[in-house]
């Protein structure tokens, strides 16, 4: 029952003459609905928080997603789904009211040498290198000739994408629990403070507690059963439980043994890529009273093996934890291994997680072993206020279909939605990104055999991250051990033998080193060492950037000195990439504003890193300096006064593409954004040197941005465009264009779960992460930006509210986070400023800082480590 359904009473009077009948009817309907209303149905469940920082509905889940629940620890990814039926009819009497929980770990993928030991990345064979290397001479030749700068195809430099695979789900875990009839008091959430889902319903006075989370210092995942709160009438224990293992609809993998390890552990053994990659996960029960038996069902001779495990005569409680692996192994992804990615048997490290003590273990000690650790990750070290009002008394998914685009006065609740959406974001990243691998398209759920795109990772987990640095969640060093391990050794191949290059690597995508060019080109790897230079640029984490981060830095670097070229159809004497291709456009080109963009910012991500990386190799410097000074800048204003992306002047002003891509240097770079007329003109227009303005450069990104459109095109409808498109619009201070596709983003593209959907109309729609965890990115860029700038000593720029909407006119941000080193705290009211305190790191290198708020410079110094600093005008401002 809700509102509507009550205001529904009031009108449908079918005539006068059954005025009173109906008068009468609707008194005691309107009663008895208010009662509802009043008393069960409209009241978030106990235990939700009462911040409002989750998730909850009255009603069970149904579709993968839009109604389940996610929960992880970057190993393990778990939906979170109930069956349990509020209408009677559905329990069928001694039926068993069932939950289940679709399971995924992050090595579980299809493909790669699992799946075919002949797999090399996608890549040329080696004995091909010279005729690649004469094939690009001749597609560069060719390139340059042709009168529009274009050619049709690079089909010679592709390879199949044979055996690229995709990210598999593990099945899934039944709960039963033997309990019968109505359950008139049916609720279920998501606490994003404590990162726990939860299922609470009502039997015959009884109420049960059925709670779920997965904990990263432990590896596993635990789902607890409980009676919270009976009357003397009521079940005194709990009925008896079991669990079982179900392959469900992901057909066409074999169906893997389900055996008993002992009489409370429950094993499942599988294969996947070809029936060569092992996965397993132990489900191991707990009760402190209640009695736990590992059953073998009777199957057919010949049939995998089956069972279940059962929990009989619990007074109060039982568990049950599982953990799960496979024998990937990223440490085997280079050619001292032959590229197998092949470890160890997972069984014994299995074995080792589990609990081996024979006293139960306290339920609520691994609990809050949990929630501290989630806690000191997501929560403590960051939160946000839009001075939004939590609504406890309407469920999410509701709320989410009341949401309104441009509700400027928060007329339909909007605040609080974009508040939640906000932290669920934050969850999700931190759900899924502390593994061993960096959360893909799908984080880490997934559904079925294989998932849209094989949840492929190139601009993907690109903006996966874009929220990491900013808000204070230190989850990203999995992503940075992944292009080391994953993408470099097979990456240094594919700069060999398809780009006859002896130093650095590429990648044009992908897990298990899938490195060969799939489509027209694509500079994945320098698009991914943003994230690099800015992790080093906020934390100043030297042990780090010494190990990791220059080495990648270096790497990719080193590859594209020597792919870059004088362009030899301008004659402009500038070194440009060709080919390349603006992501994911047709058109095979050369000095594509993307790659040039980001060429040119890690050449000074180099200058900038190599006195702390301790590298002496001076001569490196040099050739980065000198291709820097040389190189096309990707900057170029066309015909329409747009920001070409292309260095020929061929973009449509009716091209609403998905992709921003040469607007990469407006947002999350800074080739447009920090544009520097000294460091980045001239560029020659017509055979004469011109020096463009900032102001002409940012008029022209923001005359492409506006002709890009609102994210929904002919060619897609995701949230992951609105949600770029969003955070761009922020960028250039424009709070209303900002607001409105950020509004239009989650009410077109995110499901009743806060999914992001690429296809939202469908009936069971594709989820896509990348929405989710790029739009805290958008918003914190309304409200706080700090972008890159060439050179150490160019000051940083911090500008207070740059684009904030009126409807977010009071609210306040801790720890935010800077480069530099530098955490920000800020308050405002009524639109404005009420406190701003700067905070650098013990570690922090000076740096020179300018704080901005209203177009005007309101503080300005030299860092210290150690420095706190209130910046006193903008308290005057109040
Ligand atoms: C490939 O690189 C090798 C070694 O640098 C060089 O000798 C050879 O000429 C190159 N091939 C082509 C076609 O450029
Ligand atoms: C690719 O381009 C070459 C050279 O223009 C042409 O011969 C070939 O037919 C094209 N291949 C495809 C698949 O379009
Ligand atoms: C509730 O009571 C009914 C009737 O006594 C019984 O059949 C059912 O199993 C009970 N359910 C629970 C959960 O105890
Ligand atoms: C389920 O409950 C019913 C009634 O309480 C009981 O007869 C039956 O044995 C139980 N089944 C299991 C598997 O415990
Ligand atoms: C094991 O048996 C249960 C109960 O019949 C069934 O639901 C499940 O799908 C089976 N699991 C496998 C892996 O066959
Ligand atoms: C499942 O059991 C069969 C029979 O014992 C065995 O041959 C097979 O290797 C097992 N599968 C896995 C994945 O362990
Ligand atoms: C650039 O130079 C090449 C030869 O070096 C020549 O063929 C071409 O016409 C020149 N293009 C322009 C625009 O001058
Ligand atoms: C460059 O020259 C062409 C042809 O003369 C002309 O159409 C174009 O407008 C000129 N571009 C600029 C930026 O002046
Ligand atoms: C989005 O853009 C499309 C195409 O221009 C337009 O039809 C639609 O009304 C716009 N919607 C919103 C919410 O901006
Ligand atoms: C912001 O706070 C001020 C005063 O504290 C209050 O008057 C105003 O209504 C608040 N604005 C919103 C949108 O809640």
């Amino acid at each position: 029952m809700d509102v509507r359904d009550l205001l529904w009473y009031y009108f449908p009077f079918p005539s006068l003459v059954t005025l009173f009948a109906t008068l009468r009817m609707w008194i005691h309907r309107g009663l008895l609905a208010l009662s509802q209303f009043l008393l069960i149905v409209h009241c978030a469940p106990p235990g939700f928080p009462t911040s409002g920082n989750g998730l909850w509905f009255t009603r069970p889940g149904v579709v993968w997603a839009k109604d389940w629940l996610p929960v992880g620890n970057g190993y393990l990814g778990g939906m979170y789904y109930t069956i349990h039926s509020l209408n009677p009819a559905a329990m069928t009497p001694g039926g068993t009211g069932q939950e289940t929980v679709q399971l995924n770990i992050e090595s579980l993928w299809s493909g790669g040498p699992f799946e075919n030991s002949a797999y090399n990345g996608g890549n040329k064979q080696a004995g091909e290198r010279e005729a690649m290397a004469m094939a690009l001479k001749d597609i560069r030749q060719s390139i340059f000739q042709s009168p529009t700068g274009n050619i049709d195809n690079v089909s010679v430099l592709t390879t199949e994408a044979d055996n690229f695979g995709s990210f598999a789900g593990a099945g899934y875990l039944i709960s039963n629990i033997n309990s019968t009839g109505d359950i008139p008091k049916y609720s279920r959430y998501l606490d994003l403070d404590n990162a726990i889902a939860r299922t609470i319903w009502t039997q015959n006075d009884t109420t049960f507690q059925r709670t779920l989370f997965c904990s990263n210092p432990t590896r596993a995942c635990t789902q607890h059963t409980t009676i919270t709160q009976s009357r003397p009438s009521a079940t005194s224990s709990l009925p008896s439980l079991s669990y079982v293992f179900s392959r469900g609809f992901e057909e066409g993998l074999p169906t893997p043994n389900v055996t008993c390890v002992n009489s409370d552990t429950l094993q499942v053994r599988g294969l996947v890529g070809g029936a060569s990659m092992t996965y397993e996960l132990l489900f191991q029960a707990f009760s402190p009273d209640g009695t736990i038996h590992c059953i073998q069902f009777p199957v057919p001779s010949g049939s995998p093996p089956n069972a279940t495990i059962e929990i009989t005569g619990a007074s109060k409680e039982a568990w049950i934890t599982w953990v799960g692996d496979t024998n990937f192994d990223q440490e085997a992804g280079n050619a001292a291994s032959s590229y197998s990615f092949r470890g160890q048997d997972p069984h014994e490290s299995l074995l080792a997680l589990l609990t081996h003590s024979s006293s139960t273990p306290s339920f609520t000690a691994i609990l809050d072993e949990h929630v501290a650790d989630y806690q000191s990750v997501t929560t403590k070290p960051f939160a946000l206020d839009l001075g939004q009002t939590p609504d406890l008394d309407t469920p999410t998914d509701e709320l989410m279909s009341k949401y309104q685009i441009d509700a400027v006065n928060n007329e339909a609740g909007n605040v609080y939605i974009e508040w939640l959406t906000f932290n669920f974001g934050r969850y999700l990243l931190s759900s899924s990104a502390r593994g061993v691998l960096p959360a893909n398209l799908q984080g880490k759920w997934g559904n079925g055999l294989s998932q849209a795109w094989g949840s492929d990772s190139n601009i993907n987990i690109q903006m996966n991250y874009w929220s990491a640095d900013m808000t204070n969640l230190d989850v990203s060093k999995p992503l940075f051990e992944y292009f080391l391990k994953n993408w470099a050794p097979r990456g240094a191949y594919t700069a060999e033998v398809l780009y006859n290059t002896t130093r650095g690597w590429t990648v044009h995508n992908e897990i298990f080193g899938h490195s060969g060019m799939k489509g027209g080109g694509g500079t994945a790897n320098v698009w991914m060492m943003l994230h690099v230079w800015d992790y080093f640029d906020y934390t100043n984490d030297l042990d780090w950037f010494k190990s990791v981060g220059w080495p990648l830095l270096k790497g990719v670097a080193s590859f594209h000195l020597d792919n870059i070229f004088e362009d030899l159809h301008f004659n402009d004497s500038s070194l440009v990439v060709t080919p390349c291709n603006s992501p994911e456009q047709p058109q095979i080109t050369f000095g594509c504003a993307h790659s040039q963009q980001l060429i040119w910012q890690l050449f000074n991500a180099i200058e900038k890193g190599f006195a702390a990386s301790g590298d002496a190799d001076t001569a490196f410097l040099d050739e980065v300096r000198a291709a820097q000074a040389k190189i096309d800048k990707g900057i170029h204003i066309g015909s329409w006064g747009q920001l070409q992306e292309w260095k020929v002047d061929q973009d449509s002003p009716s091209d609403t593409h998905r992709h921003l891509s040469h607007l990469i240097g407006l947002f999350p770079g800074y080739a447009i954004t920090s544009y520097d007329p000294t460091l980045q003109g001239p560029v020659v227009v017509n055979g004469s040197d011109v020096t463009y303005t900032k102001k002409q450069v940012v008029d022209a990104a923001r005359m492409s941005l506006i002709h890009r459109g609102n994210g929904t095109g002919s060619d897609a409808d995701s949230g992951w465009e609105k949600a770029w498109r969003a955070a761009a619009h922020a960028q250039l201070g424009d709070a209303t264009t900002f607001y409105h596709i950020l509004t239009y983003c989650i009410q077109r593209n995110f499901g009743p779960n806060l999914f992001s959907l690429y296809n939202p109309m469908d009936p069971d729609p594709i989820f896509q992460i990348d929405a989710n965890l790029a739009y805290p990115a958008a918003l914190m860029n309304a409200l706080l930006q700090a972008p890159d700038v060439p050179t150490l000593s160019t000051p940083i720029t911090i500008t207070l509210l740059p684009a904030l909407p009126p409807t977010w006119s009071n609210g306040s941000i801790r720890g935010g986070r800077v480069r530099g080193g530098i955490t920000v705290d800020v308050a405002w009211r009524n639109g404005k400023p009420t406190k701003a305190q700067i905070t650098v790191d013990q570690n922090a290198v000076p740096r020179n800082v300018r704080v901005v708020y209203g177009n005007r410079v309101v503080d300005s110094f030299l860092t210290t480590p150690g420095m706190v600093r209130s910046i006193a005008k903008v308290r005057s401002n109040t």
